[in-house]
């Protein structure tokens, strides 16, 4: 490829998000990064005010009108696509089932499964003809039921599948999902914060603990693997559900955010 790949990035103003974009810019890819509120902004601060071929969209990844604009926001003003990472994300409601508010349990399941959906849909037309890639960053509740995470966990295993999906009707796109880890980010500290009233004890204790013992991983380790599977996953990937330390997944270098 000779113009420097072109990469959408969602929930980008804080946390994996945020690291996605450092790491993108790092290697001096155009990069789109979309959020509701840019208020805290880790990204601009990350990668410097005037960092050229860089475009903020504020949306809602739960609104389909929305999503359809920050692709065509980013083909306007880039021209193309080559990627579309798929990272924004909500753990609410941390509530068991028989209390979880069936609002805010859809709600989930709308941000965290059908947003990737319309994003994938916009973008499909443009990554076949850059024989792009899409990355989903799941999480290993797609697999595991964690009390209290009902709506997270059925959300992140939809979009697991979904990646399966596209892989099957897609094949001029490589998609992949990713488990970041563990990873220090507002999304932690809202477990350790709320999480004991919806969890078992002792696996509210384990988040506590894994914090007290550093163990959280630091957003720029994830963020580089999910890089390097934006710009340079080959298709014998497409389908896979990957953890963060799969070593078929290389990495790319940078400070951290
Ligand atoms: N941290 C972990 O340990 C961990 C583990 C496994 C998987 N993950 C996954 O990794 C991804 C990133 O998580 P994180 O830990 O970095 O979380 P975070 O710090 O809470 O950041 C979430 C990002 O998503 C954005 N967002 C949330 N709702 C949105 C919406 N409706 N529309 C557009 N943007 C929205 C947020 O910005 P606004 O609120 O301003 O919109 C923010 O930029 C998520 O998909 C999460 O499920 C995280």
């Amino acid at each position: 490829m000779t113009a420097k790949p072109v990469v959408l990035v969602t929930g980008a103003s804080r946390g994996i998000g945020a690291a996605v974009a450092k790491r993108l810019r790092d290697l001096e890819c155009r990069v789109s990064v979309a959020a509701r509120d840019w208020r805290g902004d880790q990204t601009r601060r990350a990668i410097g005010p005037s960092a050229k071929n860089y475009l903020q969209l504020t949306g809602d990844v739960a609104h389909a009108a929305d999503c359809r604009r920050m692709v065509a926001d980013t083909l306007s003003r880039f021209g193309r696509l080559d990627a579309l990472v798929n990272n924004a994300g909500i753990l609410d409601p941390l509530a068991r089932l028989a209390d979880a508010d069936p609002e805010a349990w859809q709600h989930n399941l709308t941000v965290n499964l059908t947003g990737p959906f319309y994003l994938a849909q916009g973008a499909i037309p443009h990554l076949r003809s850059t024989r792009g890639r899409i990355v989903n960053v799941s999480s290993g509740a797609a697999v595991k039921a964690i009390e209290g995470w009902s709506a997270y966990c059925v959300a992140k295993a939809g979009l697991t599948h979904l990646t399966r999906l596209l892989a099957a009707e897609e094949p001029d796109i490589t998609t992949v999902a990713l488990r970041p880890g563990v990873v220090d980010t507002a999304m932690q500290a809202k477990i350790r914060k709320e999480g004991a009233g919806a969890m078992a004890a002792a696996k509210a204790a384990y988040f506590h603990q894994l914090k007290a013992d550093g163990r959280l991983l630091d957003p720029m380790v994830p963020a580089g693997k999910i890089a390097w599977l934006a710009i340079a996953a080959p298709p014998d990937l497409t389908g896979e559900f990957l953890d963060y330390d799969d070593p078929r997944i290389g990495n790319v270098q940078g400070d951290t955010v």
